[in-house]
């Protein structure tokens, strides 16, 4: 097996091994590093972390293929995570796909991520990346874009190739659809509050002079007694 993992990569995830009561607890810590190391999962990484952690190839291989998170293939030096969920779909997430695979020469039907031949993009339909009220976003590595226009693809597209950095650019807060449905009344100060229970006071005395709120009760009594003097006629 040529897989060999770098020294200083192999002493950490050692060291992950003590902080579980047994060994494969660490599989998916030993995955997520490799992978962040060289890019995917390869036979051989899941044969070295078997062997690492006592388990079966077949042990660490069922994570990879259960996980979507974990890639079995190399991936481009640029990674491209298109958001295609509801929010980003409504918004333009497929038009952002197509765009991207039509300056990359990519074959837009294709199913799972995509490699330009070249090996330096490799743009990928993911789902809801909890940015919706900013959609359509997406991933660029480790980088969170919002709002990504057409015209922002070709942008990230020239800065990549032209290994320039590629910031997120900034957005408003709110999405241009949002609309209030529900407004909350200001909270009233101390002063607002007493002010407004002493204007209520007089009604309220008023009310219980003129006895409002016990003619119902005095009602229900009056029907309720009748109906037992027509029974006791009976
Ligand atoms: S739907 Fe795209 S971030 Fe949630």
């Amino acid at each position: 097996m040529s897989f060999s993992v770098p020294p200083k990569l192999e002493a950490s995830l050692d060291e992950v091994i003590t902080r579980y009561p047994q060994k494969r607890s660490a599989s998916l810590m030993f995955l997520h590093a490799l992978q962040e190391h060289f890019g995917w999962i390869s036979k051989d990484a899941v044969e070295w972390t078997a062997k690492k952690l006592d388990l079966e190839p077949i042990n660490v291989y069922e994570l990879v293929t259960f996980y979507p998170m974990f890639r079995e293939e190399p991936i481009g030096k640029k990674h491209i995570r298109i958001c295609r969920t509801l929010s980003c779909a409504l918004e333009g997430a497929y038009k952002v796909r197509k765009q991207f695979c039509e300056r990359l020469g990519l074959d837009e039907n294709t199913h799972g991520p995509v490699t330009s031949e070249d090996g330096e993009f490799t743009i990928e339909f993911v789902e809801c990346l909890a940015s919706c009220g900013t959609a359509p976003v997406l991933m660029l590595d480790e980088d969170l874009h919002e709002r990504v226009s057409l015209q922002r693809v070709d942008e990230i597209i020239e800065k990549c190739r032209s290994n320039k950095p590629c910031p997120p650019a900034p957005v408003e807060v709110s999405h241009p659809g949002e609309a209030t449905i529900i407004s909350v009344a200001p909270q009233k100060s101390a002063d607002e509050s007493k002010a407004s229970a002493a204007a209520a006071a007089p009604i309220q005395s008023q009310s219980a002079k003129s006895g409002t709120h016990s003619k119902p009760k005095s009602k229900a009594s009056k029907s309720s007694k009748s109906k037992t003097s027509k029974k006791k006629k009976k």
